[in-house]
């Protein structure tokens, strides 16, 4: 408190302190920091007439808010199209133009969020069981744009995110994945339902294994293609080479940029 009674402290460096602080006072620093990802992610990169991704999770919320207040404050017209259930709502939630690949196969951008980045910009997804679709909405951008608080900035994958890799299999395959994935490294875990009795199922009706994989591989790209290839699995939530742009956003709400 003591900048508040520094006679010195020049009036515009009092407000922004005052500013900052009343924030932090209002909001966890963790959601300060992806609030302020995904406002600088949607105001540097959404532009009107663009078909536009919209990712899942928690980051992605602030980032659907922030475009919703500029599509009804300079009229912009922007299509979007959702990577789950949770997206779909959220657009329709904030009163966005809902889309789909059918109709939009080709998007300009697609913002989402991440586990974890590496810094090789590659990213582990899935943490809320929608990988595959977001990797399919990703891949149909020309622009793909990462929003994330710093504690995901990491050096290498598996440094940060401790749950391991998820990876969507068909569900009538996951014993046979499993046993597979664990010939490589050690088995995976099937994961499980918070409030239902047995496993997750995805938005596309299957399983999530999650592989904490012990061995860091020397290619995150054969790795890929390694556990793509195993009959079942439907997608992993290994994003090699995909993200175009990542915004980290600080508890202090300073973003950062790779
Ligand atoms: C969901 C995802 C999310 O983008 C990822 O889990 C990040 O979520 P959050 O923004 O809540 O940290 O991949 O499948």
């Amino acid at each position: 408190m003591s900048i508040l009674t520094k006679r010195s402290l020049h009036p515009r460096l009092l407000r922004s302190s005052l500013q900052g602080f009343c924030r932090l006072l209002s909001m966890e620093p963790a959601e300060e920091a992806k609030k302020s990802a995904a406002y600088a992610a949607v105001d540097n990169h959404v532009k009107t007439n663009q078909k536009l991704g919209i990712g899942s999770g928690s980051t992605i919320v602030y980032a659907v808010q922030r475009l919703a207040q500029r599509v009804q404050d300079e009229k912009l017209d922007v299509v979007c199209v959702p990577t789950s259930f949770q997206a779909r709502q959220l657009i329709i939630d904030n009163s966005l133009v809902l889309s789909d690949l059918e109709r939009h196969p080709q998007l300009d951008v697609a913002i989402d969020g991440a586990d974890e980045v590496d810094k090789d910009s590659n990213l582990i997804k899935g943490g809320g069981g929608c990988l595959t679709q977001e990797k399919i909405v990703a891949a149909a951008a020309d622009y793909f744009v990462v929003i994330a608080d710093s504690r995901k900035d990491s050096q290498i994958l598996g440094e940060k995110w401790k749950k391991g890799i998820p990876i969507e299999v068909i569900p009538m395959a996951y014993v046979s994945v499993m046993n597979k994935l664990k010939k490589i490294d050690r088995s995976p875990e099937l994961r499980m339902a918070k409030s239902k009795a047995g496993p997750v199922v995805t938005d596309n009706g299957n399983f999530i294994l999650d592989w904490k994989f012990t061995k860091v591989p020397e290619s995150w790209a054969e790795m890929n293609q390694t556990i793509k290839m195993i009959p079942g699995v439907v997608e992993t939530g290994l994003f090699i080479n995909m993200a175009n742009k990542i915004y980290f956003g600080m508890p202090d709400g300073s973003v950062s940029t790779r």
